[in-house]
């Protein structure tokens, strides 16, 4: 597994001169545009890495995955699921267009901007400090790892810049989709954001949703299966966004990405993938993830469809 693992680094390391480093959160445009890193967690046999696997970045969407497992843990499917759809979209992660357009006015899905922020509003804590601190506590239980660190000037950065997220909280709220203190909310959506984190750590997060919400590395049963199989599946349908149904035909595998340049993926059984590559495509995904991703899955034979 290593030697394949340096073989894909290798094989992608120029890929990234496709794609462009994330510039709209201006801290972003910090980041190494050619850090392309590649880990796995086998079920069976743990942890391999290559390439620039230690490199760091923010998880940014990513921790959908994780606000989303968490809200169905305390809170159900049936909460979760009455304000939020689980249909993918074929627009951009932060478009407002269908929003509006669409009645009830309800976020598409939970992995999308809107989606996530209306998640992280039905968590049951009222300070966005007490939110996140359940995010990053699960997405630590996830990594198998002690904690998990924020990166403040990315969170300075996002929270200063994001105006689009504001307007799209602002018309949830217009709309009677999203309760309690707007920027209170916002801000918790602005931390999860900014989590540090690895593509080794995305690997075993990966590798807990692909054994059903057990950690490999510390056995410990983080979710009951059914809350890893829904967040893999809307992670099969809305995980790549405007690009899943894409990703699903050439990768096949439930995926979720972010514009810190990390995908973490979860096989059903078998194992997790992480990857890193700062550079993105337009869609918001990172070149050299999608094109590592797509070169395990055939090379594995990881398809799940
Ligand atoms: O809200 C935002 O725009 C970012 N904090 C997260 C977006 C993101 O990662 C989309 N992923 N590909």
């Amino acid at each position: 597994m290593k030697e394949l693992l340096d073989s894909v680094v290798e094989e992608f390391r120029d890929i990234w001169r496709n794609g462009r480093v994330a510039t709209y959160i201006p801290e972003l445009a910090r980041a190494c545009p050619d850090a392309v890193g590649l880990a796995v967690c086998d079920l069976g046999s743990g942890l391999y890495t290559a390439g620039d696997w230690n490199y760091p970045f923010t998880m940014q969407s990513v921790s959908k995955i994780v606000s989303l497992a968490l809200a169905l843990t305390v809170c159900g499917e049936d909460a979760v699921f009455s304000s939020v759809g689980m249909d993918p979209l074929a627009d951009p992660f932060n478009s407002i267009m269908r929003l509006e357009m669409d009645a009830p006015h309800r976020p598409h899905n939970p992995l999308i901007n809107s989606g996530a922020i209306v998640v992280l509003s039905l968590l049951p804590w009222t300070e966005s400090s007490e939110r996140v601190t359940a995010v990053s506590d699960l997405a630590a239980r996830m990594a198998g790892k002690p904690s998990v660190s924020m990166n403040s000037a990315v969170y300075i950065s996002e929270k200063e810049t994001s105006d689009r997220n504001r307007a799209l909280a602002w018309f949830l709220k217009s709309v009677g989709n999203l309760h309690g203190d707007i920027e209170d909310i916002l801000d918790a959506y602005f931390r999860q954001c900014s989590l540090e984190t690895n593509c080794a750590d995305l690997a075993v997060m990966g590798a807990t949703l692909a054994a059903d919400g057990r950690n490999p590395i510390t056995e410990e049963q983080v979710l009951t299966p059914r809350v890893a199989r829904v967040v893999r599946t809307i992670m099969a349908t809305c995980g790549m966004y405007d690009g899943s149904g894409e990703f699903a035909v050439s990768a096949g595998i439930p995926a979720k990405s972010g514009v810190g340049g990390g995908i973490a993926a979860a096989v059903p059984g078998m194992m997790g993938i992480g990857t890193c590559g700062p550079a993105l495509d337009s869609r918001g995904n990172s070149v050299a993830g999608l094109a590592m991703m797509k070169k395990l899955s055939e090379v594995l034979n990881l398809r799940i469809y």
